[in-house]
This record gives structure tokens, C-alpha cells and sequence, in this order.
């Protein structure tokens, strides 16, 4: 999505990409993942046989340019009765790098016309609680928007859904309910979360983190909450999940990009575990 917001070309770009999609891997399939930064290798590391497509063969979909997201878009399937399968995104594009949220939500969108019902969203996330430590999972059981922004303003697209869509069930949902007994099977811990989403490019001040806290955030990072909202406002069940890659309390220095990529890597192996058991026992 290339072109300013105009809800006609807006809806004819969507059903253009998600055309491409079917065409592309079929009908939809029973969950999407979007992988956010450093994620996503080993998840990929695990399939030798997957004919990979790039963002730039589905039509308006922008590619990632962020270090650690790889643009490759993929089809996987368990293996077995009750097996899933997936529709893999390595990467995103993101709201501090100058994109209007409605084009920062273009993916999920088109995957929404598509059909699709299920979306993992994933994501690096710091974090400002003690109990959430670096290299481990959580789960977002809900968002703090302080983003200034909201990829529902501007005209609703009533095709996609309603004008003043409820949060309630955005993160909590039956699809998140199976993410969570599918984790205690595989013993891997899924603690839960608020996250705050701000826009970034810059880290968090120290006294935003502190007010962050007192507000009842345990997370920062710079996506997800638009994916959210649009998942939402389309009806999609969302199961979101931020890999710890950094404390936002105790900064011995500096926090950098290589850091929470660094991390992130740490997370991989588990979030990959965790994606390959929905995948292999079913969502249902
Ligand atoms: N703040 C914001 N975004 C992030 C962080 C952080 O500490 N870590 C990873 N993404």
C-alpha cells in the first residue's frame, strides 16, 4: 500500500493481496504468524522442504527493512489427524518508520479478506516488570496504546468491520486459551502481560518507564497494538506473543538493536517449539 488513504483503492489493494495470497498458497489456513525482530529462524529452521515467497509477490504488501526481518512468506502443515496449518510472515514494517498505521496493518488486513481467522503476532518486547526476565516468553493479555495513533481512525472500513470495535477478547480468546494449554503441555513457561506500545524510533525515558509501571504496563515495544486493534476490528482471533529481550530496569548501558536481536535469538527455540506443537496437535 503504497498510495495516501483512500478507502476505494484502499479495499481494492487489499482484495488485490489477498487474491495473490490465494493464488499463491490456497485456501486459508488456520492460523497466520507474524514474525517480529530476530524471531523466526529457528521456527524456519525446522521445515527443509518449504517453497518460500517473498512480500514483493503479493501486490501492496511493503517488505520489511528493519535488520532481522527476512521477507519471506511460506505455507506449513502438521502432520497427523487434528494438524494445523499456517501461513508464516518473517517480518513487518512498523509505525516509527514513517508508514501510516493503515499501511502498517495492510498485512492483516489482506490476511483477514483472505479468510483467514487466527493471527500469532510476535515481538521483542523489554521489559519493566521483575518477574518477566530477559529470554523468556509472555503472552500480551492486553496493550496500553501509547502509540498517539490508531489504524481505525479516518473512515471505517465497513467492509472489514464496525465503527467502534470492542477490545475486550483482542488478546483473551479461545485461540490464546490453546496457545496457553498447548504451553504447559510443552512445559514452556508463558507468563502474561501488558504491553505498552509506543512509537518509537527512541527508546523509553527512564521516567516513562516509571510511569509505564505505575499505569500497569509490563512490556514496551514498538508494534503489535495496531496489528491488534485491525485484528480486532476484522474479527480475527489474536494470540500475541513478546520474546523479553531486554530489562528497562536495571540498564547497566545503553540498550541497542543488536541487543534485543542478540536476545531475542535466545527466545527463538521456544517460541519455535511452541508454534510446532499448534501446529502438529490442531488449534481446536
Ligand atoms: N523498548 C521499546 N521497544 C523495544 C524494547 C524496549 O525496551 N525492547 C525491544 N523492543
Amino acid at each position: 500500500m503504497t498510495a495516501p488513504f483512500d478507502p476505494k483503492t484502499y479495499r481494492r489493494s487489499l482484495d488485490e493481496a489477498a487474491a495473490a495470497l490465494r493464488r499463491h498458497f490456497g485456501p486459508p489456513p488456520d492460523f497466520a504468524v507474524i514474525f517480529g525482530s530476530g524471531l523466526g529462524r529457528s521456527f524456519r529452521e525446522t521445515f527443509t522442504r518449504v517453497k518460500a515467497r517473498s512480500f514483493s509477490d503479493i501486490p501492496h504488501l511493503l517488505p520489511p527493512h528493519v535488520a532481522g526481518h527476512s521477507g519471506q512468506i511460506y505455507r506449513v502443515s502438521g502432520k497427523g489427524k487434528g494438524a494445523a496449518s499456517a501461513l508464516i510472515l518473517h517480518g513487518r514494517i512498523h509505525y516509527y518508520e514513517g508508514f501510516a498505521p493503515e499501511q502498517v496493518v495492510f498485512p492483516v488486513r489482506a490476511l483477514a479478506r483472505w479468510g483467514l481467522k487466527r493471527l500469532v503476532l510476535t515481538n521483542a518486547a523489554g521489559s519493566i516488570r521483575e518477574r518477566l526476565r530477559v529470554g523468556r516468553l509472555a503472552r500480551i493479555r492486553d496493550h496500553l496504546n501509547f502509540t498517539g495513533g490508531n489504524p481505525l481512525r479516518g473512515p471505517n472500513l465497513d467492509f472489514l468491520g464496525t465503527r467502534f470495535p470492542a477490545m475486550d477478547a483482542a488478546y483473551e480468546n479461545a485461540f490464546s486459551a490453546r496457545v496457553d494449554r498447548l504451553a504447559r503441555g510443552l512445559k514452556v513457561s508463558l507468563p502474561k502481560a501488558v504491553y505498552v506500545g509506543i512509537a518509537g524510533p527512541s527508546y523509553e525515558t527512564d521516567a516513562e518507564i516509571r510511569a509505564f509501571r505505575i499505569l500497569g504496563g509490563d512490556l514496551i515495544g514498538m508494534s503489535t497494538v495496531y496489528e491488534a486493534i485491525a485484528a480486532a476490528h476484522a474479527g480475527l482471533q489474536v494470540a500475541a506473543l513478546s520474546a523479553v529481550t531486554n530489562s528497562c530496569l536495571r540498564r547497566k548501558q545503553a540498550l541497542n538493536h543488536e541487543e534485543v536481536l542478540h536476545n531475542a535469538q535466545r527466545v527463538d527455540g521456544q517460541l519455535s517449539a511452541l508454534l510446532r506443537g499448534l501446529l502438529e496437535k490442531g488449534v481446536a
